[in-house]
């Protein structure tokens, strides 16, 4: 028998305990780079927004992947995927919240097949083997590890010399085993947006999927077209166009892990499972509904002028840390949306990484900055300034 002096104690050991695994997790935690501290400037992640804090708590237990038992997660979710249909021109929306961009490209090219195999049974084709995507050569990684994952040819078009993809290049790639087309609304390196409209002509004529990924651009170009900036549009506003990828956890202001995939039609790709009583067309099976509450809380906490507001301030920020390069003579390339582009000599590129500035470069070796909301005018300017130093002492 357990008396009150022997639970008395137990609660204090652990408690005792609790304090010091929370102490060392903070102490881990205190190793990791912060948003705040202003140094992180080529992440594509970002601050999330306060009440997503609140918002994930309520849902913490909650699998999203569980249908039987997450109506309400389960409705959230329908929601956002409603909410973000209405931005991408989808009057119907069929999607899911995933963990980011690497699983809706996934499910995306899962979907291609599924549509593809599909139609081919239909018809007495035979399986052609092996199938084939067409990615351009800017593409995201996540379409390597896809053709890794699913034994699938992965074929690189070209970019122009703007870093979009080259619509002949891709049209010369296409054959009968191709089962889909990738067009990008926001490279990864570059912010570059590709023709989609061009892409949907190419796809539509040849019968093949298009999957436009927009895991950082969505949350950012319909805003943008909407402060008129004068960039291409890549929703399903344009025929042809069959899924988007973008990320909540991006520009969309929420939680790691958060993505989506919207499509314009009913997805074919399920399997059936019995001891969950239906469907199940999620790559992952247990998935946080946290992630959807969080970006529910995003949605209707910014709504549209709240994340035009956002954008506007990124932007404003991308033109005057171009503006701050150009004034040292620096060659910047024009930047599409809140990422920059510039060339600076290696010394000083390594110099700024040895000072604690996260930043990077790309393929073809230009420094890229990624402007998110938590960089602010006082770190752009110290950036600039850092810059301006190593510059003169490199002169003496
Ligand atoms: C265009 C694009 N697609 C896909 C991804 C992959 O997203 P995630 O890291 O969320 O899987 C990224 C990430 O940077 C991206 O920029």
């Amino acid at each position: 028998m357990k008396t009150d002096n022997d639970k008395q104690t137990k609660t204090k050991q652990e408690e005792t305990k609790k304090k010091e695994i929370l102490t060392e997790l903070q102490n881990f935690h205190k190793k990791d780079i912060s948003f705040s501290s202003g140094k992180i400037l080529s992440s594509m992640c970002t601050k999330p927004l306060k009440i997503v804090e609140e918002a994930r708590k309520i849902f913490k237990e909650t699998n999203l992947g569980d249908k039987r038992i997450s109506e309400g997660a389960i409705e959230i979710e329908k929601i956002c995927i409603r909410w973000v249909g209405d931005l991408l021109n989808l009057n119907q929306p069929y999607g899911f919240i995933t963990s980011g961009g690497t699983e809706s490209n996934i499910l995306a090219i899962m979907e291609a097949r599924a549509r593809k195999r599909e139609a081919m049974k239909e018809s007495g084709e035979k399986e052609m083997m092996p199938e084939e995507i067409i990615v351009p050569e800017t593409a995201h990684f996540s379409f390597d590890k896809i053709s890794f994952l699913m034994d699938i040819k992965i074929k690189k078009a070209s970019a122009d010399k703007n870093f979009c993809v080259d619509l002949n290049s891709v049209k010369n790639l296409i054959n009968k085993n191709t089962i889909a087309v990738v067009g990008v609304a926001g490279t990864t390196e570059y912010g570059s947006i590709d023709d989609i409209e061009g892409l949907a002509q190419i796809c539509m004529a040849n019968k093949i999927y298009l999957h436009v990924d927009a895991a950082f651009g969505g949350f950012v170009i319909p805003f943008i077209r909407k402060l008129n900036y004068n960039v291409r549009n890549f929703d399903f506003g344009i025929e042809g166009v069959d899924s988007i990828a973008l990320d909540p956890h991006k520009m969309g202001m929420n939680i790691i892990p958060s993505g989506m995939i919207l499509f314009g039609k009913e997805p074919k790709f399920s399997v059936n499972v019995s001891y969950l009583q239906g469907k199940h067309e999620r790559l992952l099976g247990t998935f946080p509904a946290a992630s959807a509450a969080g970006c529910y809380a995003c949605l209707k906490f910014l709504g549209e002028d709240g994340y035009i507001k956002i954008v506007k301030e990124c932007m404003e920020n991308t033109k005057e840390l171009a503006e701050g390069l150009k004034g040292l003579g620096i060659e910047i390339l024009n930047p599409t949306m809140n990422i920059l582009n510039f060339n600076i000599r290696k010394e000083i590129y390594n110099k700024l990484v040895e000072t604690g500035w996260i930043i990077s470069k790309t393929s073809k070796g230009y420094a890229r900055i990624v402007i998110m909301p938590h960089t602010k005018r006082t770190h752009i300017k110290k950036f600039l300034n850092d810059i301006k130093q190593l510059m003169k002492n490199a002169k003496n």
